[in-house]
Parts: structure tokens; C-alpha cells; sequence
């Protein structure tokens, strides 16, 4: 047996559970009040033969107990497996013991040297200036001094080594988590960090794993980060999480900006919420650790060339993220990507010629509704296209298109992808098939994901759904709560109704007997008995996507009626104009409004809301 097996047979899901909201027995299973959101009336299961629970209200999470201790407690899955292991008394293997026992010595030792920064900051006579700088000059409050436990690294050669040397650290260590640095000529290694304000960078658990360093005086660079190490990745560490992540959990919004002072000067301002990049564009990692506190981030970037760039990188990451490819790819690895809850992106366009540090502070309200007002990812950038006067030339023309690439491919759904490229089209004068050609993945760059695993056509994912219920009749309690009218197909509904009252046709003359049968027949994904589950959530979220689609679909037949009577260019005109904040003219208003809503609702079938079926 593997640990992760050896855990789950040895901890009882709902006494684990049950620690944090109270259960109650419903059939075999057990129901309470959901941990992760607030509300009155019990819509939480464990199903303890499953092994699983799920939330069948608001939040729709569910998974096993490694999920669950993941939600819990904010932590990966490894991070999960090891407390589970400690608690289920399961030995993981040595090498990965060891690996932890490495890292915790190298946190530690980081946090002895944060302690020693803090303690230069305080000191009378060497914190003089560095305290004159972030009290006076910039602003910090005595809270957020402590709360980040900003430092001040001495213009010292080894006094950060010196003083852990002191306390009995072992200088191989101090090298390997780079607060010291060798000399290239030999001798004796020296401190990384001098002359320097200290900003501590903490894991998400708050263990420190890195600084970065800022000069008083101009110094080349501005600042001076600790480099990658064995606990220090930069491309999965966001700075300010362990302070932020409560108001990110709380508000369901995580703000991403791109510097230090960029989330303590709004953390000020009572906006806690915010977490920045160090010099990076958000990567994979960074998107799967918002993840699991938000399901909003709101990028908040400079509002120079630079900073909508570094939106334009991130954005279209976080679509390929969504993409159906890397949600199977995850699927498969075990990992639900959080069930439902995928990650939603919105730009928050920031005036210009200042820092967020600046605007939070400066004008609260302003920054309060730059974030709320943040616009759908898709919808900033193509707004950002249309904005720009039409391409003069080819040339440009094409340059527009590459830039709308990633984004247009990360897209999933052709419908959803067309009604883009339509709009890109309209606007560049160019036939749409023309900019298909351009944007069609090359060689081996697969951006367009294959759709093998998602069955085409409305019936098909009914269908396979209700054959799976029908040979899975454990399903029945979770599935209660889907709606019949979730299928289209009369019969189908009848069948789903019957099956849920465990009533399934077998009689000759039972006049759904022929169907049955039919459905019976369907093939289906290889799966497992545990799998069924995981699988028909996967097929009822699908069928909410068709829907979707389907009102996306008929909304755009309204704008191409509105095209028919007006002429494309004027329609393309009152679009535009509303997707820069503009007033149409009030007999256009109906048309401004149904053109934002298609752009809305292409960005919102990346979320898989609660579809729109009535029950
Ligand atoms: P900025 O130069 O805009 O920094 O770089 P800032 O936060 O506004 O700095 P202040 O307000 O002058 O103190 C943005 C971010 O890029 C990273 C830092 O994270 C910085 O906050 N950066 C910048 C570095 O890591 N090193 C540098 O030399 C410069
Ligand atoms: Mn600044």
C-alpha cells in the first residue's frame, strides 16, 4: 500500500471532518454546515464510503481527505501528506524526511536572520537612517512594519554572519540559503545584504525563505533579492501571502501587483488583500497558489507600456490554465484544480503615471473601484485592441493578431473562439478565415486542445452522465441535488427522475424500458468504481458549459441582426465605444449592452458558474 492509501484507511474521514463542522448522519452518510463558506442550512456530505465529501452549496468543492486538509489549511498536497502522515502515523519514505528536515533547518536559519535585521532596524544608532526612510519618507506605519518585520541590513561586511555564526549556524548553510555570498577571488564568504532595507519574503505559512534588500541611496540595483535556493523559488512565491491570504480567503479576491511597496502601501490603506510578483510574470505555480484562497485575481498592474505587458504575459497564462488540456492533464494527475472553482482574471487598469502604492493610499475610493471595477481578462484586451486606431498597413495589422494569439487560442470553445476572432476581424478590416490561418498552432506548439474528452453534441455528455448514474446508483444522494431539466431530452429526464426514486425500468412494458436499454449501452470513459463520482461532476459541469454556450450563441445572433440593419461598422462603433466606458447614444444602448455581454459571457464560460437551468 502507498502512503497516500495507508493514510486514507487509517484516518476516519468524518471524525477528521467532523473536528471542524458538525456532522450529522442523512442515510450513510453524513451532512453539516460547510467549513468553507458561510450558511444556515447544512449543504456539506461526507460520504464516508466514498471516502469523499462535497459542498453542494455555494463553494460546489469536494475531493478526498488530502483535499480537504488542502482547503483547511492552505496547504499542497504535499504539505497535506505530511500532516495527515504524522497524523495517521504513516512513515513516508526517508529521502523525502530528509528533504523537509533540510528545509526547515534552511527556514530557520532565515528566520534567525530576519530577527537579526529586525533588531539592526530597532537599534538606536545603526537603524537611525533606515527608520528615517520608512517612517518618514515612506509612509509605513508602525503596524505594517511589524506585520511585514521589516529590517535593516548594516554596512557590514559580515555582521549577518558573525552574528548567526554567533548562534552556533553553520556557514555552509547560511552560503546555501543565500545570505552570504563567495567571494570570486577565495576567502572568507560575506554578507549578501548590506546597507540595505530588509524586506522579508515568507511561504505562505509564513516560514521566511527569502529578502529583498532596497538601497537608501540610489544603489544599482533598486533591489537586491535573495537568489533562488532549495526553499526559494520566485516563480511560486508571491511576497505578502502569509499576510495577506485571511482577506484573500475572506474577500474571495486576490490583487496582484508587482512590487513591495505596491502591497504594503494599500495593506495600509486597509486593503489587505494584495500579494505581488518579485520580478516575474505570474507563472503556472503562482495561479495554483492563489487558487487555493480565491477564485478572483485581479491583476493591478502599473498602468506604463511595462506593467499592461506584464498583464497581457500573465493573462494568458491563467486562460491556458483553464484550457480543457490542462484541466485533463490535471484531472488525470489526480488533482482537481479545485473542482469548480477555477480561477477568474480581470484587469484592473490603474491611472497613470503612479503606483498602486500611491493610489491606494492617495485615493482609497479610487482604488476600491479600480478592483471591483476590474474588468474580464478577454474583455480588457480586447478593448485594449479596439482602442487602437484601425492598422494602417499589413504589417501592423498582423502584429495585432500575433499579439491576440495566446489569447484567441487559449479559448477552448469554437464558438467562444470565433465570436473573438470576429470581432478582431471586424476591427482589422480582415477576413476571419485569414486570421484563423495566422493563429492556427504550429509544429509541435499545441495551444488549441484536443476535445477527445469532452463528447460533442448536446446528448452526448447527457448521455454518458446518465449512464453513468445508471450504473453507479451510489451516486443517487449526491445527484439529488441536480436538477431533471439539466437534460434536454424528455426521456432523459424521466429516466433520471426514475432513477433517482431507485426505480429503474426493467418491467417488458414499461415504455422507458427501450430507452433504457439505449443509454445502457453507452460507452464510457474507463473508470473505476471510486472514479464514477469525480467523472459524472465532470459531465454534469459540461453540460452547464453547452448551456452556456447555447445563450451565448443566441445573444450574438442579436448583435448580427443589429449588424444586418445597421451595417457592421456602426455596430463595431457602439461596441467599442461601450467597452471603453463610453455613452452609446440611447437608441443604441440595447446594442452596446448585448455586445458587453457577449464579450462577458465569453470570459464567464471559463468559470464554470451554476449553469442557468431552472429546476
Ligand atoms: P519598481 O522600481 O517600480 O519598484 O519595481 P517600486 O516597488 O515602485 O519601488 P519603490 O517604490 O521605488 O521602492 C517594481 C518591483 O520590481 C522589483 C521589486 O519587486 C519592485 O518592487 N525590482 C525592481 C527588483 O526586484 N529589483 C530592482 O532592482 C527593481
Ligand atoms: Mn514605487
Amino acid at each position: 500500500m502507498d502512503a497516500v492509501a495507508e493514510i486514507k484507511a487509517k484516518l476516519d474521514l468524518v471524525e477528521y471532518i467532523g473536528r471542524q463542522t458538525r456532522l450529522q448522519k442523512a442515510g450513510r452518510n453524513f451532512r453539516g454546515l460547510c467549513p468553507f463558506h458561510t450558511e444556515k442550512t447544512p449543504s456539506f456530505y461526507v460520504f464516508p464510503d466514498r471516502g469523499t465529501w462535497r459542498c453542494f452549496g455555494s463553494c460546489g468543492d469536494g475531493g478526498d481527505i488530502f483535499s480537504f486538509a488542502q482547503k483547511r489549511e492552505n496547504l499542497d498536497f504535499r504539505g497535506a501528506l505530511q500532516q495527515l502522515a504524522l497524523e495517521a502515523g504513516v512513515q513516508l519514505t526517508a529521502e523525502s524526511a530528509q528533504k523537509r528536515g533540510r528545509a526547515e533547518k534552511l527556514m530557520a536559519l532565515m528566520s534567525a536572520a530576519v530577527e537579526y535585521y529586525q533588531r539592526c532596524f530597532r537599534d538606536a544608532d545603526i537603524g537611525a537612517a533606515a527608520r528615517a526612510y520608512i517612517y518618514e519618507k515612506r509612509g509605513l506605519t508602525e503596524e505594517a512594519v511589524q506585520s511585514f518585520r521589516i529590517g535593516w541590513a548594516p554596512d557590514e561586511w559580515r555582521g549577518l554572519r558573525d552574528y548567526l555564526g554567533g548562534r552556533g549556524y553553520d556557514e555552509a548553510d547560511m552560503l546555501a540559503a543565500g545570505l552570504l555570498v563567495e567571494p570570486e577571488s577565495g576567502g572568507q564568504p560575506y554578507d549578501r545584504f548590506r546597507g540595505r532595507v530588509i524586506i522579508p519574503i515568507a511561504d505562505e505559512r509564513g516560514q521566511y525563505v527569502a529578502m529583498g534588500g532596497r538601497g537608501l541611496h540610489g544603489e544599482e540595483p533598486k533591489y537586491l533579492n535573495s537568489p533562488q535556493t532549495e526553499v526559494f523559488d520566485k516563480g511560486r512565491t508571491l511576497f505578502g501571502l502569509n499576510v495577506s491570504s485571511e482577506a484573500i480567503r475572506r474577500e474571495g479576491v486576490a490583487v496582484v501587483v508587482e512590487g513591495y511597496m505596491d502591497v504594503m502601501g494599500p495593506w495600509q490603506a486597509g486593503f489587505k488583500n494584495v500579494v505581488a510578483t518579485m520580478g516575474t510574470s505570474l507563472t503556472e505555480n503562482h495561479a495554483a497558489l492563489l487558487k487555493r484562497y480565491a477564485k478572483r485575481v485581479v491583476l493591478a498592474m502599473d498602468p506604463d507600456a511595462a506593467g499592461l505587458a506584464a498583464a497581457e504575459r500573465a493573462g494568458a497564462l491563467f486562460m491556458s490554465l483553464e484550457s480543457p488540456e490542462a484541466m485533463a492533464k490535471s484531472v488525470r494527475s489526480g488533482d482537481d484544480l479545485q473542482g469548480k472553482s477555477e480561477l477568474e482574471l480581470r484587469v484592473a487598469p490603474l491611472p497613470a503615471g503612479k503606483d498602486p502604492d500611491e493610489i491606494a493610499r492617495d485615493d482609497p475610493a479610487g482604488w476600491a473601484a479600480a478592483i471591483s471595477g476590474a474588468r474580464p481578462y478577454a474583455e480588457f484586451l480586447l478593448s485594449r485592441l479596439m482602442g487602437a486606431a484601425a492598422p494602417d498597413s499589413p504589417v501592423e495589422a498582423r502584429r495585432i493578431v500575433d499579439r491576440m494569439r495566446p489569447v484567441l487560442l487559449a479559448v477552448a470553445d469554437p464558438v467562444e473562439r470565433a465570436m473573438y476572432v470576429q470581432r478582431v476581424a471586424r476591427h482589422l478590416g480582415v477576413s476571419e478565415t485569414s486570421i484563423m490561418e495566422r493563429i492556427r498552432p504550429q509544429g509541435r506548439r499545441r495551444w488549441i486542445a484536443p476535445e477527445p474528452e469532452r463528447p460533442s453534441g448536446e446528448s452526448l455528455a447527457e448521455r454518458t452522465l446518465l449512464a453513468i448514474l445508471l450504473r453507479n446508483p451510489s451516486l443517487r444522494t449526491e445527484f439529488r441535488i441536480v436538477p431533471a431539466a439539466l437534460f434536454t431530452r424528455a426521456a432523459d429526464r424521466e429516466l433520471f427522475r426514475r432513477w433517482l426514486a431507485d426505480d429503474i425500468p426493467t418491467a417488458e412494458d414499461d415504455p422507458l424500458l427501450g430507452h433504457a436499454l439505449d443509454v445502457g449501452r453507452t460507452r464510457l470513459p474507463p473508470m473505476v468504481g471510486s472514479e464514477a463520482s469525480t467523472w459524472a461532476w465532470k459531465y454534469r459541469d459540461a453540460i452547464a458549459r453547452e448551456r452556456q454556450l447555447e445563450h451565448h450563441v443566441a445573444v450574438s445572433e442579436v448583435l448580427s441582426e443589429a449588424e444586418q440593419e445597421l451595417g457592421p461598422r456602426l455596430v463595431d462603433q457602439i461596441a467599442s465605444t461601450a467597452w471603453m466606458g463610453g455613452q452609446p447614444p440611447e437608441e443604441h444602448r440595447d446594442i452596446a449592452e448585448t455586445a458587453i455581454e457577449v464579450l462577458q459571457l465569453g470570459s464567464s464560460i471559463h468559470r464554470r458558474d451554476e449553469p442557468g437551468v431552472a429546476s
